[in-house]
């Protein structure tokens, strides 16, 4: 499927081409007329220089304007795109997914919280790290918003492995004091200096990003909550990450602990928790109100349909979003999410709109696996797309990988038809070569 043309007398070391079939998105293809809203060359060249995007083009337009002595790797039969993009997700519970027959809260109580007792020790940590990273990066995701657990040394196994390997990354260690095991509690003090000091080593460290995460309303106290606001203040560009709304007996739940707020999102919004960087998991039970709000502060939400069929949470309202003009990323919430594979999220994620009588588009499902993800991460132009300067993590999906989709890619007429193919029966299989920063890894 590959083929490297190069010249060893290469003046051009930091230049290097691939050539092959080319998708990347400009923008949401529901605000823009679809065709607007993405690039497509059948025979395309993408030019990295030095890790990052130099152009993207036709490929015999491109050529002429590069020097002979540039390397062009070529890939037949597949699709060159950015790598996905994971809005939400927990490293810890990499072990631990399909875990039998619970809905949300006795699943935390059962499987969850045991398992991230384990990660007081960091070389443990750093094994599942080291698991889980590579399984996201077979999976041809290169960029993650991902939980620790309550423990630092969690953040710091994972922050180290990430650094290994070179990747844009972010986590955050965990904040629950109350309403959970109390060998996994922090206190709002303890949660605080331990956020602090992990910010200070690690965000913007190489390409990490650091998110306070408040584990979701009911294991923070009011208190704690106020105190994560304050970190956000001191330091106003690393992320806000934890839960909403996913469950109705948690929300339930929500509502006692927190009399006085007005719903579930008003408990974080009190506690100054929404943002341009701020991510919030699954909202499956959204009011209208909620969304007008989210949409207000330039929060984002990460829809995470495997997680929400197999704990049976509900069907994530996309249209609500789309009407309410929210940021929305897709996640894969392993462990409660059931696959690492992108396009096996796709491929839930216009079932569950099936379910809610709504449509979900191939060109709408690959926006949001790749440059919608970067704009509910605020990383637009870093990461998402092939724009000028961007970060070159891109991946190679394989058409041949499988008989079935090979054939049924045979059949197809239309570029949306390959796409629709290719999220309804493409998984890691599917994944020919991952790149970060124009490398192959
Ligand atoms: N809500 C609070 N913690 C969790 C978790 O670990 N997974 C999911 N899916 N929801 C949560
Ligand atoms: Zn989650």
């Amino acid at each position: 499927m590959t083929k490297n043309t190069s010249n060893s007398s290469s003046t051009n070391t930091g230049t290097k081409a691939y050539r092959g079939e080319i998708l990347h998105f400009l923008a949401d293809p529901a605000k823009v007329s679809e065709e607007e809203s993405y690039q497509y060359f059948e025979d395309g060249l993408l030019v990295i220089k030095n890790g990052l995007v130099e152009a993207v083009g036709n490929a015999h337009e491109l050529l002429e304007t590069l020097s002979a002595d540039i390397s062009v790797t070529q890939y037949d039969n597949g699709l060159i795109m950015p790598g996905f993009i994971d809005t939400h997700v927990h490293y810890p519970q990499a072990e631990m997914i399909a875990s039998y027959g619970e809905q949300l809260l006795e699943w935390l109580e059962n499987y969850t919280f045991p398992e991230e007792k384990q990660f007081s020790d960091i070389e443990h940590g750093k094994r599942v790290a080291e698991f889980f990273l590579t399984q996201l990066l077979d999976a041809g995701t290169t960029t993650a918003l991902v939980f620790g657990t309550v423990h630092k040394e969690s953040v710091e196994a994972f922050f180290t492995i990430a650094q290994q390997k070179k990747l844009r990354m972010i986590c955050g260690k965990v904040l629950m004091n109350q309403n959970c095991p109390d060998d996994l509690q922090d206190t709002t003090e303890s949660g605080y200096t331990d956020s602090k000091a992990l910010i200070e080593k690690w965000h913007n460290t190489d390409r990490l990003l650091y998110a306070v995460t408040p584990r979701f309303a009911p294991t923070c106290s009011t208190e704690q909550l106020n105190k994560a606001g304050e970190l956000l203040k001191e330091f106003p560009d690393v992320y806000m990450h934890t839960h909403l709304s996913e469950n109705k007996d948690e929300i339930a739940w929500v509502s006692e602990l927190f009399p006085d707020s007005d719903g579930y999102l008003d408990v974080y919004d009190k506690s100054s928790l929404l943002g341009r960087r701020s991510v919030f998991a699954h909202g499956v039970h959204l009011h209208d109100s909620e969304c007008q709000r989210l949409s207000d502060t330039n929060s984002a939400v990460a829809f995470c349909p495997t997680s929400n069929l197999f704990l049976g949470s509900g069907c994530f309202n996309l249209k609500q979003a789309e009407e309410f003009d929210f940021n929305v990323g897709l996640g894969t919430d392993i462990g409660a999410g059931t696959s690492f594979s992108m396009l096996t999220t796709l491929n839930e994620g216009y079932k569950t709109q099936q379910l809610r009588g709504d449509k979900l588009s191939p060109f709408k499902s690959f926006y949001l696996a790749t440059l919608g993800g970067a704009v509910a991460l605020d990383l637009e132009g870093t990461i998402g797309n092939f724009s000028k300067g961007a970060e070159a993590d891109f991946i190679v999906l394989d058409y041949q990988a499988t008989p079935l989709l090979d054939r049924r890619i045979k059949r197809c007429k239309t570029l949306t038809e390959k796409l629709f193919a290719l999220s309804i029966l493409g998984d890691d299989r599917h994944v020919k070569a991952t790149h970060i920063m124009g490398e192959r890894i």
